[in-house]
């Protein structure tokens, strides 16, 4: 079979079977890839596993197939990502947005209920991923996102001006405390992996993912800590955390003197989201 002759079934199940020897998500990882080389829904590949690919497609199907195989994250060769109801730019300037942190927002939204105008900040806002979607779910909310990485607030812009909707964003360094306030909520997924855990992390996320957004001693603290100072009477904190750390960073909202302290499980069942009332 010349390989101009090859069937987009045939080529998709190469892909994926060769896919599956690095990724755990192989079969998806090539759908989603063949789909963006063709510039079609992943779910049309299903009425066309017949069609002939031509060779230019075939060429451009093995390259976004390789870069896979080196661990490059399919969100980032692809270079934009569902995060909610929205898509979003993403690349290596930005952590790609995890379904995890989708919990985080639904959680936000749950205290900003009822309240008009809520003024709300998002503390290492990379991509802009919790700030918009707060800001899309919650119509009147008044989000201001900060990073230190000037190049994620370059990539949070490019999503305010993808969406449509107000965000502000400001350069700002978590360590100096935080800026404005008072808000009703303040929220934050903050690099919260050990400096000596960085190695455990699979390839894809380690040798693609900017490290100041991975790695972090002490943001989660600081964030809490600044937060008693710039949340409204009755404000909430919600703070993702990693695996493992909800216990501790709980028993450390209850000492700053946070009450109604929750901790929520992700769809894995793992505790991941902690938060607070002040
Ligand atoms: C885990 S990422 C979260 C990104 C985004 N909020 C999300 O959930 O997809 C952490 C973010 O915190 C930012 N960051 C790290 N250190 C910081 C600091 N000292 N001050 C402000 N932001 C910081 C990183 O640049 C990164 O964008």
């Amino acid at each position: 079979m010349s390989s101009a002759t090859l069937s987009l079934g045939h080529v998709l199940r190469r892909a994926s079977e060769h896919l599956d020897k690095t990724s755990e998500t192989g079969r998806l990882d090539a759908e989603l890839l063949l789909a963006h080389t063709l510039g079609r829904h992943r779910i049309e590949l299903y009425t066309d596993f017949d069609r002939p690919l031509s060779s230019h497609e075939l060429d451009a199907y093995r390259d976004l197939v390789a870069r896979r195989a080196r661990h490059e994250p399919v969100a980032y060769i692809l270079g934009e990502w569902g995060f909610r109801g929205l898509t979003l730019n993403v690349d290596r300037r930005a952590l790609i947005p995890r379904p995890e942190t989708e919990i985080v927002v639904e959680r936000a939204l749950t205290h900003l209920r009822g309240i008009e105008q809520p003024d709300v900040l998002d503390v290492g806002t990379g991509t802009g991923a919790i700030a918009l979607a707060i800001a899309d779910e919650h119509p009147g909310a008044k989000v201001t996102g900060v990073d230190v990485s000037p190049d994620a607030l370059e990539l949070a812009r490019e999503n305010v001006a993808r969406t449509g909707l107000a965000v502000e964003l400001l350069h700002h360094d978590l360590r100096a405390g935080l800026p404005g306030g008072p808000y009703d909520l303040v929220v934050s997924n903050p690099p919260y992996v050990q400096p000596a855990d960085l190695g455990t992390l699979m390839p894809d996320v380690r040798d693609y993912e900017p490290h100041v957004a991975l790695v972090g001693t002490g943001a989660t603290e600081s964030i809490a800590r600044a937060a008693t100072g710039v949340l409204s009477p009755g404000g909430h904190l919600v703070l993702e955390v990693g695996d493992g750390q909800a216990t501790t960073t709980a028993a450390m909202l209850d000492g700053l003197g946070y009450s109604a302290v929750v901790t929520t499980p992700d769809l894995a069942g793992r505790d991941r989201v902690v938060e607070g009332r002040r």
